[in-house]
């Protein structure tokens, strides 16, 4: 083992720079964002992005008769001071609109996945350009559950526990305002306990960080965040607020008495976004790249649990891959010689078939000719005996003649 000996310098060296230098290399490079909105349609997303990102965004209104779910990614380059963000928002279309709402979960895990698989498929390119990717792999789901005051339905929780092992998921109350104070306080708990009896794993803000472990503690104990969405400006007092007007009263959304919305503002962006962006890599992004490159074969160790390159990978799947070849090729070898075999003995068999039927065929025309010879035979000897018959009588005849002429010549 290396040992450390601590030193310490005679003047200014300058590697106190190195975080400044990280800073500007990031400024220049720019950073991306990436949010999923999972929720049903009309539940209130757009207009959250909208609020959240103090901007107009596309705003169609989804139509309620998809056949099936899918997912619409959208990218917009935003930029805040001197710092460029490049913000891929995308939104379910057509969640919680089918009357079997079995498999709704599939086409967002799908895109998941097909994310991390892009981003895996560049890592793994020999002339790789990770630098400049558009890395599009999803850095956190808002999941938006109705304000009914009950509890989460199926959908909901079949949804999020697929995804949990996939995304960062921060589950939010949408159209906070039309859910009572004291409606509202058991709701979260209510949400809480489902989420935790069902072994749901939601993101927690890090406490780690010295410096916001105290405001993420306080957060986490506040979730699901009850939000309200407003692009709309009104008037309250002197001030200028973005809110929703009641015949009854304004509902503020930057007012934390009225609704969660600068928290979530706060979390989200303020305060955990490099944190969201690093767990996706470390996190989620890790778990995808270690299962897909276990399920090409690929180990870290071998079954002594020695250490095992990737090159020594190489070699025993290509050994492995040699082999069944080899294997098949015999197999298939073996397949054709048995194959010609077979049609040898069947064209045998045709042909001694045919022989016997034609010996058969002769052997039959053969007894008939011997039958109609025979019968031949018969007649003629028949005739034969007939002709003799008649020969005898007329020599028979011919005899008794001469001694009637001798007793007449006497007289
Ligand atoms: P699709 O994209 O069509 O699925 O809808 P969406 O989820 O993007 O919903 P959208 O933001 O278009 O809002 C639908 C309706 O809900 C609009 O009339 C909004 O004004 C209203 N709405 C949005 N946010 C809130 C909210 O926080 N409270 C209340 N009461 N209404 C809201
Ligand atoms: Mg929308």
């Amino acid at each position: 083992m290396w040992k450390k000996r601590n030193l310490s310098l005679g003047g200014h060296v300058g590697f106190d720079s190195l975080p400044d230098q990280l800073v500007s290399k990031s400024v220049t490079q720019g950073f991306c964002f990436n949010i999923l909105c999972v929720g049903e349609t009309g539940i209130g997303k757009s207009t959250l992005m909208n609020t959240l990102f103090n901007t107009m965004f596309e705003n169609e209104e989804a139509s309620h008769y998809q056949n099936g779910v899918y997912l619409r990614p959208r990218t917009y380059d935003l930029q805040e001071s001197n710092v460029h963000l490049k913000l891929t928002i995308v939104d379910t279309v057509g969640f919680g609109d089918q009357i079997n709402k079995e498999d709704s979960y599939k086409p967002i895990v799908d895109y998941i996945d097909t994310q991390f698989e892009n981003y895996l498929q560049e890592e793994l390119k020999i002339k790789r350009s990770l630098f400049n990717y558009h890395d599009t792999r999803i850095h956190i789901c808002l999941y938006f559950i109705a304000p009914t005051g009950h509890s989460l339905k199926s959908l909901d929780l079949v949804t999020m526990k697929k995804l949990d092992s996939k995304v960062n998921i921060i589950p939010i109350i949408a159209k906070a305002d039309t859910i009572s104070k004291s409606e509202l306080h058991k709701f979260k708990i209510k949400i809480m306990s489902e989420l935790v009896s069902n072994g749901v794993q939601i993101y927690q803000f890090p406490t780690d960080d010295e410096a916001v472990s105290e405001i993420n503690a306080s957060m986490n104990a506040h979730l699901p965040f009850a939000v309200v969405g407003s692009v709309e400006e009104v008037k309250v007092g002197n001030k200028t607020v973005r809110a929703r007007q009641y015949p009854w009263g304004v509902v503020q959304v930057e007012n934390e008495s009225h609704c969660d919305f600068v928290k979530l503002r706060e979390m989200l962006i303020r305060v955990n976004m490099e944190d969201l962006r690093e767990q996706t890599h470390a996190r989620h992004y890790e778990l995808y790249r270690r299962c897909k490159l276990e399920e090409m074969g690929f180990k870290d160790t071998d079954p002594d649990s020695q250490p095992f390159s990737l090159q020594e990978t190489y070699e025993a799947k290509r050994k492995e891959f040699l082999g069944d070849l080899q294997r098949k090729e015999e197999e298939m070898r073996q397949m054709f010689v048995n194959k010609v075999k077979e049609t040898e003995a069947e064209l045998k068999e045709k042909r001694e078939r045919s022989l016997h039927d034609k010996f058969e065929q002769l052997k039959r025309m053969h007894q008939e000719e011997k039958r109609k010879v025979e019968e031949k035979r018969r007649d003629l000897e028949e005739e034969m005996n007939a002709f003799n018959r008649k020969k005898v009588a007329a020599e028979t005849l011919s005899l008794s003649q001469p001694l009637k002429k001798d007793k007449d010549k006497k007289k």
